[in-house]
């Protein structure tokens, strides 16, 4: 019999910065609160066959709230994969759930806190349906989960593209080029468009926007006349193509997902031969992925851990902490996962862009930077919305 109370955590998914500020800021706060924690090695690979963890305390998670990475390792799509893409739910094997269960009970857990993405909570929740005592805590680079304003990981990520635009430009500019700058982002050009905004591209092509080579052209030149004789064009990796499908390499293995990459030399080799004139490519890939958290994800990450373990306190399972400022809330990890967060087109932020001469791709540059594809009336509706947003939230409910 144990003689304190256990909490164990694991690190599923791709990895990104943060994920070691939310282990250390759990274990922390739940060694206050007079629990013993575990880390599951691995993902959730670490609670099945070999069953595999360490024990984690305020000794051993000392000095991890900077470094990038996972001190548990991470599996993304492994035995227990979830879902193959966005609503294609797939069942895991019921033993595998039954022996995870077991791991849970033998060890006496009074929770699990499961820290992942799309696809990693879509396990947690069949964890939930299945009596595991789960919760969640949203990760992802892209910040496609619905709930949260932010995931951690997501600044980061934002942070080290804007700094590649930053280099980009200078380089850009002493040549005259254009260059293409392919981010990442599976279903929402987010990084795009806040790497794009801060660093000053000239198009940000995503997958909410349609977009076509005429228009990027059309921008490009456009800024010739200015003056300007270089663009930086931003790519998400999830972009649709003009005629259609997604650039990638077809899946691994069965339900697994298409792993994409190399849209950003396609826009290159089309603007190149449209354009006649040099048009160089950088794929960012994982270095998006890797190195410190920056501060605000450190203070995300800290406060989702924290509050991870109130809800295992509370007994709030089958639930996930968010972040709606200025609070921190819990919503049932069903609603963060069974509609993605997108871009909106007619969000502020895309708005502000568009205004500053940003081209979406999606009409001729050489229109006023002002013209819309939607009516007066919805633009300023999708202002209001953001703004009601802003005042319509629940207070703290963890
Ligand atoms: O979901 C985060 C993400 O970085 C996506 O943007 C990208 O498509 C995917 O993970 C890549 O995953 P992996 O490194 O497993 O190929």
């Amino acid at each position: 019999m144990l003689s304190r109370k256990r909490i164990g955590i694991l690190t599923s998914g791709g990895d990104c910065p943060g994920l070691n500020a939310v282990i250390r800021g759990a274990v922390k706060s739940a060694t206050n609160l007079g629990y013993d924690c575990i880390g599951f090695l691995k993902g959730y690979e670490g609670l099945v066959d070999p069953v595999s963890y360490m024990p984690l305390n305020t000794k051993n998670t000392s000095g991890i709230l900077t470094l990038g990475g996972t001190i548990l390792g991470s599996t993304n799509k492994g035995r227990f994969a979830a879902v193959a893409g966005i609503n294609d739910r797939i069942e895991i094997d019921v033993e595998l759930l039954a022996a995870a269960k077991t791991t849970c009970e033998q060890l006496e857990l009074a929770g699990l806190i499961c820290v992942g993405g799309d696809g990693s909570l879509a396990i947690a929740q069949q964890f939930h349906e299945f009596g595991i005592p789960v919760v969640g805590v949203p990760k992802t680079i892209d910040n496609d989960l619905s709930a949260t304003a932010f995931t951690f990981g997501f600044d980061s990520a934002v942070d080290c593209a804007t700094d590649a635009l930053d280099r980009l430009q200078t380089t850009a500019a002493s040549h005259e080029r254009v260059m293409v700058l392919e981010v990442m982002g599976r279903h929402a050009g987010w990084i795009a468009l806040h790497a794009g905004i801060a660093g000053g591209a000239g198009v940000i092509l995503i997958p909410e926007i349609r977009w076509n080579f005429d228009n990027i052209c059309h921008k490009i030149l456009e800024r010739e006349t200015q003056g300007k004789r270089f663009t930086l064009v931003v790519v998400a990796e999830g972009a649709n193509l003009p005629s259609g499908g997604h650039v990638g390499e077809e899946r691994r293995k069965e339900n697994q997902q298409m792993r994409l990459g190399g849209i950003g030399n396609v826009v290159a080799q089309e603007l190149q031969g449209r354009l006649h004139r040099e048009v160089r490519c950088v794929v960012l890939g994982h270095l998006q992925r890797g190195g410190k958290p920056t501060t605000f994800d450190r203070v995300l990450a800290t406060q989702f851990g924290a509050h991870a373990v109130r809800l295992v306190h509370h007994r709030r399972f089958g639930e996930m902490i968010c972040y709606q400022p200025p609070n921190f809330n819990s919503v049932p990890i069903i609603d963060a996962i069974d509609r993605l967060s997108t871009v909106d087109p007619r969000s502020a932020a895309v708005q502000a862009a568009r205004a500053l001469g940003v081209s979406f791709g999606d009409r001729s540059g050489v229109d006023s930077p002002f013209s819309s594809p939607f009516s007066e009336m919805e633009e300023q509706e999708a202002i209001v919305g953001v703004a009601a947003f802003a005042h319509t939230l629940d207070p703290v409910a963890v």
